[in-house]
């Protein structure tokens, strides 16, 4: 029988030392791009990828990752797609697994990714759902440790929205041991099935209402866009979320050398001011470049080619 393939869903699902070297070997890959000295580890290989939803820094990234490693990418939209005329989630894993190497995909449901991914005999990324968003994080992760060393035991504050990009630091704090401070109003807080997952693993999640205390003394601050892709209500939204929005008062309750980090599109004057994003904690076009990198080390470990 065949091996079962390497996916990359969530951060939660696997082992910290397998993370640990995916992001030791996207450094490895950078280091060695930036000496122009690329590695080619995917030569012959093909990603699809499909966005079911608009993308920058995560099409632009996978597209230019594949290139640069020797492999090839297929950009393609549902909407293009017999998916988008109602084939099924699992007919296209399986007609895709037959032509690629790899599929990336973008999709709100993520549930449907699962589908992709329980019928594909070949590795599936997800390049962010409703509910997460890994490689976001896998590029963070990577960030934080490039400016200030080992994450372990540090103090992330997250203020703002509960949505995708929170869940992948929440499951990142989990794996890589630090604390996770969040702070949402109450009636956009995290969902029971996340407060439920924070019990039951023992992760030094805080959950709670209030932005300061969250921010206090935090190694790093994070916050991301108050409407998510696919969130209703923005208006409301924009109402509720105002007094968790990141600018130079709310930073002063960090540690002075603090990070500020945002996964962009960033909505300045939203959830954060251009003083702040502008300003010198801020490491958020690192971050953007990281996305390259990290995807670096996330297609070689579905690739079996991690060194
Ligand atoms: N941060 C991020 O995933 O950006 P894109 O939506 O541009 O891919
Ligand atoms: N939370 C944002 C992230 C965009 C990269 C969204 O889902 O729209």
């Amino acid at each position: 029988m065949s091996k079962a393939p390497k996916h990359f869903l969530d951060i939660n699902e696997l082992p910290l030392s397998e993370l640990k070297s995916m992001l030791a070997a996207s450094s490895a890959m950078k280091a060695k791009q930036k000496a122009h000295q690329p590695v080619k580890p995917l030569e012959g290989k093909t990603l699809a990828m499909i966005f079911e939803r608009p993308s920058t820094r995560t099409r632009v990234s996978f597209d230019v990752a594949m290139r640069q490693l020797g492999g090839e990418p297929i950009m393609l939209t549902g909407a293009e797609m017999q998916l988008g005329r109602g084939e099924t989630i699992a007919d296209t894993a399986r007609v895709l697994s037959r032509y690629v190497d790899a599929i990336m995909i973008r999709i709100l449901n993520h549930d449907a990714l699962l589908e992709l991914a329980a019928n594909a005999t070949v590795p599936v990324i997800n390049g962010l759902t409703r509910r997460s968003h890994p490689c976001q994080v896998m590029a963070d992760l990577m960030t934080y440790e490039e400016h200030r060393g080992p994450i372990e035991g540090k103090t992330v504050a997250w203020t703002g929205d509960d949505n995708n990009v929170l869940a992948s630091w929440a499951h990142a704090a989990e794996r890589f041991k630090f604390n996770l401070n969040v702070a949402t109003p109450p009636e956009l807080a995290p969902k029971k099935a996340m407060r439920d997952w924070v019990k039951a693993t023992g992760a030094s999640i805080m959950l709670g209402t209030d932005a300061e205390a969250a921010v206090r003394d935090a190694d790093c601050v994070v916050t991301d866009t108050w409407v998510s892709m696919g969130d209703k209500e923005g208006e409301h939204r924009h109402n509720v979320l105002k007094p968790y929005q990141v600018n130079a008062k709310l930073m002063s309750f960090a540690k002075p050398d603090a990070l500020f980090m945002h996964c962009l599109p960033a909505h300045r004057g939203e959830e954060v001011t251009d003083e702040v994003i502008d300003g010198p904690q801020s490491v958020v076009f690192d971050e953007a470049e990281n996305r390259l990198h990290a995807q670096k080390g996330i297609l070689a470990w579905c690739f079996d080619a991690v060194k």
